[in-house]
């Protein structure tokens, strides 16, 4: 086991800081109106998504976990405002990757588990049917792009990425209310696909790995976001470690949170003192050493994961570990003093290549709310 964090941590300063989050995500529901947030420019205002984008749902993920803890109207009728959206995005076919998950478990499953508006649930399993026809059955994965992306479709008709781990949740989700093994037995191929070939020997992760589209043979780890293709993106790490937890929570397979832990342990020693990660952990120092405050937030949402996981002194490793990270950035990214900000962490890294490298990202907001929740004890989300 790595060493614990330097601090020890007290549960009650968060979940202060969760009533903080939740009155300030209040504050912000009129000024972002029927927006969906997409990255944040220099001035922490939110510029906003379009018809169909990866990052769509989580303004509404975090609008519906606030619903939750308060049960206030305000909450339900602007993620309730956003349901068109989804809807449309539904009959828009081209515009469907494997992003799906993301976009339909944060909104309609949650919209569903939350209300048990039947709507939200026929939208949900429409998303993830459209999911499943992007398995391919002799590769045994699930390809993450069309072949309209930026890098063609020589590369993109074999490629798996590491976000897919969190995006399967909703064919586990939809296998279950059609009471039907289909679905979930991709997730499962997927899942053990990628376990062999996107994680390498010592517990890092490539961001993206290529598959032979005509023979579907594994071929070679490539990165997109990352520094380099033998690097491991930090985000990309955190993607894995939440993803194989919750695989885990939906499989049973022990394999899958022995590989969570050893991914975990990964991160830890790549970590520094301030616990905020760098956007690369392999980043050569002499390049800008830009962090990634939504690399932090989904760690330590999958380090609660693995310690709601384990019992007795591991369990509260893996806690302790959470608390380091949200404590640092809370001290350190944390916006909620600022109320002309619009989202809730600063200093997140999109994609450090193409110059959004410092910025407020809607899915850094939501892991950090979902984190929070995790250390305070709360056991229910849409995964
Ligand atoms: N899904 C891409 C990312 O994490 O930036």
């Amino acid at each position: 086991m790595n060493k614990l964090p330097p601090r020890h941590y007290e549960k009650r300063q968060f979940e202060e800081h969760l009533q903080k989050v939740v009155n300030f995500t209040e504050s912000n529901i009129s000024k972002i109106g029927i927006n969906n947030p997409k990255i944040g420019d220099e001035n922490l205002q939110y510029t906003y998504c379009g018809a169909s984008d990866w990052v769509s749902s989580f303004w509404t993920g975090q609008l519906w976990l606030c619903y939750q803890l308060s049960g206030k109207e305000s909450f339900k009728n602007s993620a309730g405002f956003r349901k068109e959206y989804f809807n449309e995005l539904l009959k828009m076919p081209d515009c469907h990757d494997h992003d799906l998950g993301f976009q339909y478990s944060l909104s309609c499953v949650a919209g569903y588990k939350l209300t048990g508006d039947s709507e939200y649930k026929q939208m949900a399993i429409q998303a993830a049917d459209s999911l499943y026809m992007r398995f391919r059955r002799i590769g045994k994965y699930i390809v993450a792009w069309n072949e309209t992306h930026i890098l063609g479709p020589e590369k993109t008709q074999g490629k798996v990425i590491i976000d897919s781990l969190q995006n399967t949740a909703l064919l586990f989700w939809a296998s279950e209310q059609n009471h039907s093994p289909v679905l979930r037995n991709a997730a499962l191929a997927h899942a053990h696909t990628m376990a062999e070939n996107i994680v390498r020997d010592d517990y890092s992760t490539y961001h993206t790995y290529n598959f032979d589209p005509v023979t579907q043979k594994p071929l070679r780890g490539e990165t997109f976001q990352g520094y380099a293709d033998e690097s491991c993106w930090a985000r990309g790490q955190a993607w894995a470690i939440h993803g194989f937890a919750q695989t885990y929570i939906y499989s049973g397979d022990e394999k899958f949170l022995e590989l969570a832990k050893n991914l975990a342990r990964y991160a830890m020693q790549h970590l520094h003192q301030d616990a905020v990660p760098i956007w690369d952990y392999l980043l050569p120092e002499d390049q800008v050493q830009y962090k990634d405050s939504s690399a932090g937030a989904v760690t330590a949402a999958g380090f609660m994961l693995i310690a709601g996981l384990c019992e007795g002194e591991e369990a509260v490793f893996y806690e302790q570990w959470a608390m380091h990270l949200v404590k640092g950035l809370m001290e350190q990214c944390d916006l909620t003093d600022n109320p002309d900000a619009k989202g809730l962490l600063n200093h997140g890294a999109s994609f450090v290549a193409k110059g959004m490298s410092d910025n407020l990202l809607p899915y850094g907001d939501y892991y950090y709310m979902e984190a929070l929740m995790r250390i305070c004890g709360h056991q229910r989300y849409f995964w």
